[in-house]
Parts: C-alpha cells; structure tokens; sequence
C-alpha cells in the first residue's frame, strides 16, 4: 500500500485520510467493505472527477459482486448482485447509484432503492442532499483534491492525492471506530 497518514480522531467522530493515488482510494473501498453490510447508505461527495467511482470500484470487489462497478452515460443506478463466497454464503448486493443528473427526491423515488436498501450496501455519488431521506443512518464520505495536489508537469491531470472524511451518522454508526480504515489508506 502506498502512503497513508494518521488519523485525526476520536472513535464515532470524523475520520480524515489521504488516499495517494488512485490505487490508494481503491483499497480504502475495498476496507470499507469490511465495515459494511446489508441495509447500510453511504453517500459520496465529491467535485467531477474526485474518485467517488474509483473508491466504490475497490467496494464492489472486496463485497464480491457481479459486474464491473461503473460511471456508464445514462444509467443512474445499477445492482450489482452478490457472488457465492468460498462457503456458499451470500453477502449483501451493491446498488451503486450517480445522482448527479437527478433534479429532485420524486426522481430518486422513481428508482426505487427503498425496495433493494435492505439487502444491499446502497452507494449514491452526488447524493448529498437527497439520499438522506433513504434511511436514518449513514456514512458520509467526501473526496477533495487539495490545491496543488497535481505535481508540477505532471501527464496526468487528474492524479494526486485525495483527502477523504468519513463521517457516519445515526445509531448504526454510535461507537464504530471509522479510525480501522485508516492503515490501510
Ligand atoms: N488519489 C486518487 N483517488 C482517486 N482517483 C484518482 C486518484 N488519483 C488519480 N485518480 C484518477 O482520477 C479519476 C477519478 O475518477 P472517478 O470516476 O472515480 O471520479 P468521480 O468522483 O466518480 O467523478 P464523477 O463525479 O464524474 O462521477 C480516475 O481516472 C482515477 O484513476
Ligand atoms: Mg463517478
């Protein structure tokens, strides 16, 4: 794993990372996985371009489900079902949702994520002000790219690092140390 830095907290509180490249925001999904399960909403924030997919790209494949996670023109929500484990069990499915062209609550009611949010870990990029009405309990987690995070001649212009803060909010999340993602980041 490349980088890392320490956390910033106390159990149950906000969490701040940097997550160095792309890599990175893949295995900090993939840690996440550990933490989550079925009926759980997590909502990601982040300018065009942040690393919301990337992150919920390391997600998908640590849950262990079908399909490649995605930012496909067009398609708002997608369910991604469980894979059978090693044992035969089935975790949760991922309904990875990209709000961003969705206007109003009526537009994300029409997908319906109420009838899949109990057996699924439900992702919505740009859902900040409308998934909250999904359920009470959640994990916030913005993506930022500091100023100046691009190297000076760097090729690629989206590269650098990210800082993310996770936050969890409501009962589900009371005295979950958010800390335990943080060596891996
Ligand atoms: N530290 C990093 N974390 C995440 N992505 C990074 C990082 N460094 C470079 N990248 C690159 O930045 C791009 C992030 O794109 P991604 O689609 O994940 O962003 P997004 O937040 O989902 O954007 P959108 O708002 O358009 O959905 C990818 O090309 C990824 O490889
Ligand atoms: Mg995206």
């Amino acid at each position: 794993m490349t980088g890392g830095t320490t956390p910033e907290l106390a159990p149950g509180e906000t969490v701040t990372l940097e997550l160095p490249d792309a890599e990175a925001t893949r295995a900090f999904g993939a840690a996440l996985a550990g933490l989550l399960r079925a009926g759980d909403l997590v909502i990601l924030t982040g300018d065009l371009g942040a690393g919301k997919t990337t992150l919920t790209q390391g997600l998908g494949a640590a849950l262990g489900v079908r399909g490649q996670v995605a930012s496909p023109t067009f398609i708002v929500a997608r369910e991604h079902p469980p894979l059978p484990r090693a044992d035969g069990t089935l975790g949760p499915a991922l309904v990875h949702v990209d709000a961003y062209r969705l206007g109003s609550l009526g537009e994300l009611d029409a997908l319906d994520l109420d009838s899949t949010l109990d057996e699924s870990v439900t992702v919505v990029e740009w859902g900040r002000g409308l998934a909250e009405a999904l359920t009470d309990d959640r994990l916030e987690i913005d993506l930022v790219r500091p100023r100046g995070a691009v190297a000076l001649g760097a090729e690629d212009p989206e590269a650098g690092v990210r800082r993310v803060t996770i936050r969890g909010v409501g009962r589900r999340w009371a005295g979950i140390d958010l800390a335990a993602l943080a060596p891996i980041a």
